[in-house]
């Protein structure tokens, strides 16, 4: 008896550390194979930037853990992420401090549970100077940015480039900030985007800049002290918002003639500037995945709460 109730206990304790670790995405990163990072490689934890470069860059899967600060040098550095990899913070602490990541051409990544950022310069506080950002993402496909804490950058907190596809962007704190989340780099129109349960904090522009997509599906997010505008779907972005709040926001949702907006739901709390009205018609996301929409009054508690890096995500 006493047997059997050790062994139940410890598969308990190894099926949710490992669930915990492996967790797979959510929205457009669920479709097209979804989205599994080093699901299938092996497990390391990593503690110095040699390390966390030889892992992130490898060939083969890799679930590369980071559980301390890991001080990055020369400032800004990029580190570069390769095909099925999940880099993810083991418990609240885990942080990439004065660098980022790339993903070149990547396939299968997900970055969590991590902060990452303070590559900003001081005398440079709007980032025209160096392009630095905290995650570059250029015709990557299947990512999921999930719990991270991204912050003071020195160029964009993320920027989603040159097609990259099956992105979903989810639970992040991105805060204090000039340039935060760009989309776009492409004249295609090929996209497909995920972003919810957000929460943009004390930022200027790009909360994001949604540039010639063809899916932009966000909805959850919390914008609050918004200094030149929110949202914004740009180009021929064609952009599905749902139960947005908005707090101490200038311009909350932006719109170009020639991009579609479908914007249901959301609330305005003390915003200054203009909200763009709906035009064109605009895809419905539950063809693509079910997901739980939150009701807007309760969107700023639910993400406080649960944005951003978490001491029980990954043991
Ligand atoms: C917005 O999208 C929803 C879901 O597809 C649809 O039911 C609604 O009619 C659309 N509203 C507008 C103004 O297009």
């Amino acid at each position: 008896m006493r047997t059997v109730s050790a062994l139940f206990s410890l598969c308990t304790i190894f099926s949710i550390a490992t669930a915990a670790c492996n967790d797979r995405a959510d929205g457009f990163a669920s479709l097209n194979g979804g989205t599994t990072g080093g699901a299938t490689g092996k497990e390391v934890t990593v503690t110095t930037q040699a390390d966390l470069e030889k892992y992130a860059g490898a060939a083969e899967p890799y679930i590369i853990k980071i559980s301390s600060r890991i001080d990055i040098t020369p400032k800004g550095t990029e580190i570069d992420v390769a095909s099925d990899k999940t880099i993810i913070g083991a418990g609240a602490n885990g942080e990439v401090y004065g660098g980022g990541f790339f993903l070149d051409g990547s396939k299968n990544v997900i970055i969590r549970n991590l902060k990452i950022g303070n590559t900003v310069v001081a005398d440079d506080p709007d980032g025209k100077t160096q392009d630095w950002d905290a995650i570059q993402m250029d015709t990557a496909s299947n990512v999921w940015i999930d719990h991270c804490l991204l912050e003071k950058g020195g160029d964009g907190l993320i920027d989603s480039r040159e097609d990259t596809n099956f992105l979903t962007v989810s639970y992040n704190i991105l805060r204090d900030h000039n340039k935060v989340f760009g989309i776009g780099w492409t004249d295609n129109i090929v996209a497909q985007i995920t972003i919810h349960h957000n929460h943009f904090q004390n930022v200027n522009q790009r909360n994001p800049s949604t540039d010639n997509v063809l899916h932009a599906h966000l909805y959850n997010n919390y914008l609050q002290k918004v200094t030149s505008y929110g949202h914004y779907s740009r180009g021929h972005t064609s952009m599905r918002m749902e139960n947005v709040f908005f707090e101490q926001t200038k311009n909350p949702v932006t719109k170009d003639d020639t991009a579609s907006l479908n914007a249901s739901g959301n609330i305005y709390q003390d915003c200054t500037g203009d909200i763009a009205a709906n035009s064109g018609n605009v895809f419905d996301p539950h063809e693509f995945y079910d997901y739980q929409l939150d009701k807007t009054e309760d969107v700023p508690g639910i993400v406080v709460a649960q944005a951003g890096p978490k001491a029980d995500i990954c043991q």
